[in-house]
């Protein structure tokens, strides 16, 4: 079909609403019904590819994996990438980078101040103490900022999803005291890959990727009044370090892994070697004129 045609087709179909609906979703969805009839005109599709890829999308929901595939096809990347280049406009600058949420975040996960021990000992990965300050646009440390976090275990996997770990394993919210300062004790995590076998792998093999993130470590870092900060720091010396499916590794992001041991693990109640991150995070503070840093998505609660 000619694009005339095509255009005369999509009118119709327009044309067909008989009741207002949505505004918005009626702009988008039709701009991305008519993106998808030109594409399927100019690659001529054909009907089976059509279906074929229908059908992935239907046991891609069934799976779950809606929320990895947006990460391992750069929608994420490309929506932080977007709010940066917002606030760059409208001279928001500062702040600890953001980056993915990615779809593995559980709410509810139980808070302490200053200090949380996220592992409950079982897990044989290297100690890890990470510990900073959650500080302001001035580089004044921030009281009662909300530190959350989560990670994989050693084998690069994330509680609640993987059934087989405690419930809030490797996942806590930590309240920073009037020092500003936070702490947490835990294991080092590993690299995470999509399940293999699964829906966002076959397509990934379609497209000669690889699903391996690098080891990472989750954080929403939020203070009243200020930007909530979505992010992650990477674990130096990952093979995937800057070859991340997920396209979340950032400079600023990647702190240095110290060899600690002795009376510096003391206070977090650490014996023998351990690997020590030094991080502070910066918030930047609200602001009506540019879009908000939170996010509608559901996540799964425990
Ligand atoms: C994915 C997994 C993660 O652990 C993450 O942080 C981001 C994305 C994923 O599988 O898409
Ligand atoms: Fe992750």
């Amino acid at each position: 079909m000619n694009k005339e045609a095509i255009d005369a087709l999509l009118q119709k179909i327009n044309d067909s609403a008989t009741r207002e609906g949505n505004a918005r979703t009626k702009t988008i969805v039709n701009r991305i019904v008519r993106d998808l009839f030109y594409t399927i005109e100019d690659l001529d599709v054909t009907p089976s590819e059509f279906w074929t890829a229908l059908n992935y999308l239907g046991e891609t929901g069934q799976s779950g994996e809606f929320g990895l595939l947006a990460a391992g096809l750069g929608f994420e990347h490309f929506l932080d990438a977007r709010l940066d280049e917002k606030e760059a406009k409208a001279g928001l600058e500062g702040g600890t980078p953001r980056t993915i949420e990615g779809p593995l975040y559980v709410a509810g996960a139980p808070e302490s101040i200053g200090h949380a021990r996220l592992d409950d000992g079982t897990d044989p990965g290297e100690t890890l103490v990470m510990r900073g300050r959650v500080l302001n646009d001035d580089g004044k440390p921030l009281a009662n900022a909300l530190v959350e976090v989560w990670h994989a275990n050693h084998l690069g996997n994330y509680s609640h999803f993987d059934r087989s770990q405690p419930v809030f394993n490797l996942r806590r919210s930590i309240r920073t005291g009037a020092d500003g300062k936070y702490a947490f004790t835990s294991v080092v995590p590993v690299g995470y890959s999509v399940p293999p076998g699964g829906k966002t792998q076959q397509l990934l093999d379609q497209l000669g990727r690889h699903g391996h993130r690098p080891a990472h470590i989750h954080f929403f870092v939020s203070a009243p009044g200020y930007r909530k900060l979505t992010t992650q720091i990477n674990i130096d010396g990952d093979p995937y370090l800057w070859d991340d499916f997920a396209f979340a590794t950032r400079e600023g992001l990647v702190p240095e892994v110290k060899k600690a041991e002795g009376a510096d693990g003391k206070p977090y109640g650490v014996q023998g070697n351990f690997a020590l991150i030094d991080f502070d995070f910066a918030l930047v503070s609200e602001r009506s004129d540019v879009p908000t840093t939170e996010v509608d998505r559901a996540r799964a609660a425990a």
